[in-house]
């Protein structure tokens, strides 16, 4: 699960996703940027999460890294932005199909999670529900195959 900061939508998406697949998939996120390297999810994601019973606070932001490109099966990002900056990483086309826009698993009318960042509680309940659909969808597709 990537996006920018590794802070706000990423961690959720993580924890949304882990709390419904088995344990034997591991599910891990990641920014494409640096700066938030080390730090705890913004306490909003780690606030709604928990309205939904989910702990997200153990998480720690990191950026990603080229190996992560070989060593994951799917590399879901949040929007075009980051899917432009992953695919900047990539060093081939079987890297390159791994990137996938996690809304297309959705079926909404959007394709991007919007960036809450600069947002209220509201924005993040919306990327939490906008998470939460894509990742039933997600388990559903990846426990049948
Ligand atoms: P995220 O949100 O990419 O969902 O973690 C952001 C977090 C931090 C910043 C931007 C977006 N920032 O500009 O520091």
């Amino acid at each position: 699960m990537v996006c920018l900061g590794n802070i706000c939508r990423s961690p959720l998406a993580e924890g949304i996703l882990k709390s419904k697949l088995p344990n034997s998939f591991e599910v891990d996120s990641a920014g494409t940027g640096f700066w938030h390297a080390g730090e705890q999810p913004d306490h909003r994601s780690i606030k709604v999460a928990m309205q939904f019973g989910i702990d997200i606070s153990y998480q720690r932001a990191r950026q990603i890294k080229p190996e992560d490109l070989d060593y994951f099966d799917i590399v879901f990002v949040m929007d075009s932005n980051n899917k432009k900056d992953v695919l900047a990483l990539c060093k081939n086309d079987s890297q390159k199909r791994k990137i996938k826009l996690i809304l297309e698993e959705a079926n909404l009318n959007e394709l991007n999670v919007p960036d809450p960042y600069y947002g209220d509680e509201k924005d993040f309940l919306h990327v939490f529900n906008l998470l939460d659909k894509a990742c039933e969808n997600l388990t559903q597709q990846l426990i049948n195959d």
